[in-house]
């Protein structure tokens, strides 16, 4: 008799998105032009200073395991990294993980108990609560709206927690939203939950995408926070696999033995690359990029605006627009569907995000030149138009 996959795994859901990725390229396949709105990554390649040293590594041959919470010199960058901020963390409390992906893994399975309830936003990144249900704890997503930013606050937090709740989960820069976390509300709710006894989880993997506000690490307000980053998006490293986590101070073993037994080590190249993210010339040009996504986003922001999409605040950060459709639809899925099949423009419909309002939002990623998303536009507009 064949097994079957674990109980865990059934809560596990699949990204709706990746359907309309197949059909777009049975499309592509067929010689359709496709405009990609719907993909999490930047257009833009590895910065070259990056890709250097990861050759230069694969070329000395030594490409060997590092020890499993990542190599000294890059921990050291990253506590140096902080230092800018004005933040100090001892380099023991950073853990060098394969993405952002990895150091969620690590943070949650290091303090959850099965049952344990998480409370997160809805809508928000939706691995975070898949995560959760593999390691048998429980999602409590709280609808959030414009109102709050679309953040949990300390507000919000204590009216939702209970007995069984263990944690907080915030991302910001939020993705689907892009919105971020203010500042103040961020330092009341890691506040909050230190006086409940909790764990709070910060997803700072945007904050290097953020355009004409600070986005500040939950590390300033506390040392007992997880806070979860990534070279992936800011650094342009999605397909290395390499990000990190910085740890309380009573998880540094448990995390340790874990990385060890899950993982053994990132890997040994994109480590080595990695180095180079914070080379002088590498931040000069993410920087460029950050001013081109900035522009990008108020291109885009506008567009929809005028073709009577609701998007309640600007977005100040990632490269993503969540925008209620609700004029045009009462199913954003359906719509993605036919706005791929009709005209090419392929979009991820707020299913992907959770249940709250979703039917009538929209998430567009601006990781595309502004001529392609011109063109996009004029199609979305044909789209909308066509009744
Ligand atoms: C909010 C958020 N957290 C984590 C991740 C995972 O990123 P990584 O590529 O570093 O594993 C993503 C990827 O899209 C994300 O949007």
């Amino acid at each position: 008799m064949a097994a079957n996959p674990a109980k865990k795994t059934q809560g596990i859901s699949p990204f709706y998105v990746m359907d309309l990725l197949r059909r777009a390229k049975q499309l592509e396949d067929q010689g359709r032009s496709i405009i990609h709105m719907e993909i999490g990554e930047p257009d833009f390649p590895t910065p070259q200073a990056i890709i250097d040293a990861g050759i230069h590594l694969l070329q000395s041959g030594e490409v060997k395991y590092t020890p499993a919470a990542g190599l000294p010199h890059l921990r050291k960058e990253i506590a140096d990294f902080y230092q800018r901020q004005g933040i100090s963390v001892p380099v023991e409390r950073i853990f060098i993980t394969p993405g952002a992906s990895g150091a969620l893994l690590l943070a949650l399975g290091s303090s959850l108990n099965a049952g344990d309830k998480v409370l997160l936003a809805d809508p928000c990144y939706p691995c975070n609560r898949n995560f959760v249900t593999l390691l048998e704890g429980r999602v409590q997503a709280i609808p959030v709206d414009e109102t709050t930013r679309y953040h949990l606050n300390a507000q919000i937090i204590k009216q939702h927690w209970t007995d069984s709740t263990k944690a907080v989960l915030v991302a910001s820069p939020s993705n689907p939203t892009g919105t971020l976390i203010d500042a103040d509300d961020l330092k009341q709710a890691v506040a909050m939950v230190d006086d409940l006894g909790g764990c709070f989880y910060s997803d700072e993997i945007y904050h290097g995408l953020v355009y004409g506000r600070e986005a500040v690490s939950a590390l300033k307000f506390s040392d007992q926070v997880f806070v979860i980053n990534s070279f992936s998006k800011y650094f342009g490293m999605t397909g290395w696999r390499i990000g990190w986590l910085v740890v309380p101070e009573q998880f540094i073993g448990v995390i340790e033995r874990m990385a060890q037994n899950l993982f053994i080590a990132t890997s040994t190249v994109a480590q080595y690359a990695a180095i180079a993210a914070f080379a002088e010339e590498t931040q000069i040009e993410l920087e460029r990029r950050r001013a081109e996504l900035a522009m990008r986003r108020d291109f885009l922001y506008e567009g929809l605006l005028r073709m009577g999409f609701d998007i309640p605040i600007k977005p100040d950060g990632a490269f993503y627009i969540y925008a209620n459709a609700a004029h045009f639809t009462d199913n954003s899925g359906q719509f993605a569907l036919d706005l791929l099949e009709e005209e090419g423009v392929a979009v991820t419909p707020g299913k992907d995000f959770g249940e709250y309002n979703a039917p009538h939002m929209l998430r567009f990623a601006y990781t595309l030149p502004i001529d392609k998303m011109s063109i996009a536009l004029q199609r979305l507009q044909r789209f909308i138009n066509r009744e």
